[in-house]
């Protein structure tokens, strides 16, 4: 939909996404073990959403409303009721209107489609927060959690891994239809671990100079295969998949009279031009192995609400939960022809100096994964590269137009939104 009324994004923050491999990230080996622990979901969704106001400049008081992007807080941290805990962050939000927005590693970006949908029905200032801690648990009891963002009555059985066994199944698929070879879709995670040493905020900003097509492209034991599954154990390796990650990201959205509210000029903003979510039934669990249908029909819906086209693009964030999922992911945007996704991220055209750089900040396996985070975080990360705010992952070109695309399960919740700078 196009935003009835225009909706800008004024400003937003995340938390240094954290987890195995992070130098700060406590577990049993780590010299302040005992000493401190890791930064759990209140302490996320805090710092988020302090700094987003912070860079807004906006006190919690002129918020009017507030949505809160989570998965499974109940799982992983014991804690449900996320927007009564948004609430008691800070006194201006007691007694505001806030909840809490769910679609799986989606919620994020549900959460930023009620805000606009606020702005519309006239509300100036929103706050979105998407914020996930899953290492809480081991990663086996985490993907048990993580699957119950598929069907899990039919699906959970698959594997021990559920979502790494669900797209061990696109790979498989897109292989053996594409001819596609190991090292093209290892370039794809070797983007991601490069964009990521840039970033300070990433999860895997301190490993990421030692990834390379070598060690990405086979099974080693640095890159292990880890599925029982039998059909496809050999088509996903370790770095193939998005990190087990905690984190935050939170940002702004104000209507015209908001950025009255706040004193500032449009021309200072990104504008949400167009955006559309797009909801396939989670009973059907055989979905086309080879293309990300329910993302293009939303990719579709925004383009044609924003008046833009892939085209358009200059810089876009998507959902690489696991690397198959970038290749597809460009199809299913309109970048690349169906079969040729793997082949124009492998030949540098997303790179952060290509003709459309694609995750510049690492992506989900780079920056990470907190899946409630993640949507808010890929609309941040398009706002602040089109206003050249990347310090030192900023992409050369100064496009005026980005996207991002945000995935719910296995293909089955997908929220694209299009902005441009003024
Ligand atoms: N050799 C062999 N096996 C190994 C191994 C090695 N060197 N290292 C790890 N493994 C295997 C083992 O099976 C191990 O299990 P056990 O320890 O219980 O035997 C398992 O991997 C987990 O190992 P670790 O605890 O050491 O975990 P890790 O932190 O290294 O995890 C990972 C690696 C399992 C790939 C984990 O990062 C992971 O699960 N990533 C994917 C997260 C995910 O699924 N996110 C959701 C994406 S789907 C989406 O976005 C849509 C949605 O809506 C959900």
């Amino acid at each position: 939909m196009r935003p009835t009324r225009p909706v800008f994004i004024v400003g937003g923050a995340h938390t240094t996404f954290i987890g195995k491999h992070h130098p700060d990230f406590i577990w049993k080996g780590h010299p302040d073990h005992g000493k401190r622990t890791n930064p759990g979901l209140e302490d996320h969704l805090e710092r988020a959403t302090y700094d987003a106001l912070a860079d807004a400049g906006v006190d919690a008081g002129a918020i009017e409303r507030a949505y809160i992007g989570n998965f499974a807080g109940e799982c992983f941290s014991s804690q449900g009721h996320l927007g009564a805990m948004l609430a008691g962050v800070d006194d201006g939000f007691d007694g505001k209107p806030i909840a809490r927005i769910e679609g799986a590693c989606a919620s994020g970006g549900l959460a930023i489609a009620a805000g606009i949908d606020a702005i519309a029905a006239g509300a100036n200032l929103v706050l979105i927060v998407g914020v996930e801690v899953q290492t809480t648990v081991s990663a086996r009891q985490g993907a048990d959690f993580l699957a119950r963002a598929s069907h899990y009555e039919t699906q959970r059985s698959i594997d021990p891994f559920t979502f790494p066994c669900l797209f061990a199944r696109r790979a498989h698929a897109y292989r053996e239809a594409h001819g596609v070879d190991d090292e093209t879709l290892a370039a794809i995670v070797v983007k991601a671990h490069h964009n990521a040493a840039r970033n300070p905020l990433a999860h895997l900003h301190a490993v990421g100079g030692n990834m390379s097509l070598e060690i990405a492209g086979g099974a080693s034991e640095e890159n292990p295969v880890f599925l029982e599954n039998a059909d496809l154990r050999d088509h996903l390796r370790l770095a193939d998949c998005s990190p087990v990650s905690d984190g935050a990201s939170a940002l702004v959205l104000a209507s015209h009279e908001g950025l009255e509210v706040l004193g500032r000029g449009r021309d200072e903003f990104t504008e949400i031009l167009g955006f559309a979510v797009s909801v396939a039934p989670l009973q059907d669990t055989s979905p086309d192995p080879l293309h990300l249908h329910n993302v293009a029909r939303a990719a579709n819906a925004a383009y044609a609400s924003s008046s833009k086209g892939p085209e358009d693009i200059g810089v876009a964030e998507v959902h690489d939960c696991f690397a198959i999922a970038e290749a597809e992911m460009m199809e299913a945007l309109g970048f690349a022809d169906a079969g040729e996704g793997a082949g124009y991220i492998a030949d540098g055209r997303t790179a952060l100096d290509g003709e459309r750089p694609v995750n510049t900040g690492g992506g989900l396996i780079g920056f990470g994964h907190p899946v409630g985070a993640t949507g808010v975080k890929q609309a941040l990360e398009i706002s602040r590269q089109l206003l050249g705010k990347c310090d030192g992952y900023q992409i050369p070109k100064q496009p005026r137009c980005g996207l991002s695309a945000n995935m719910g399960g296995d293909d089955r919740t997908a929220v694209v939104l299009v902005q441009e700078r003024p």
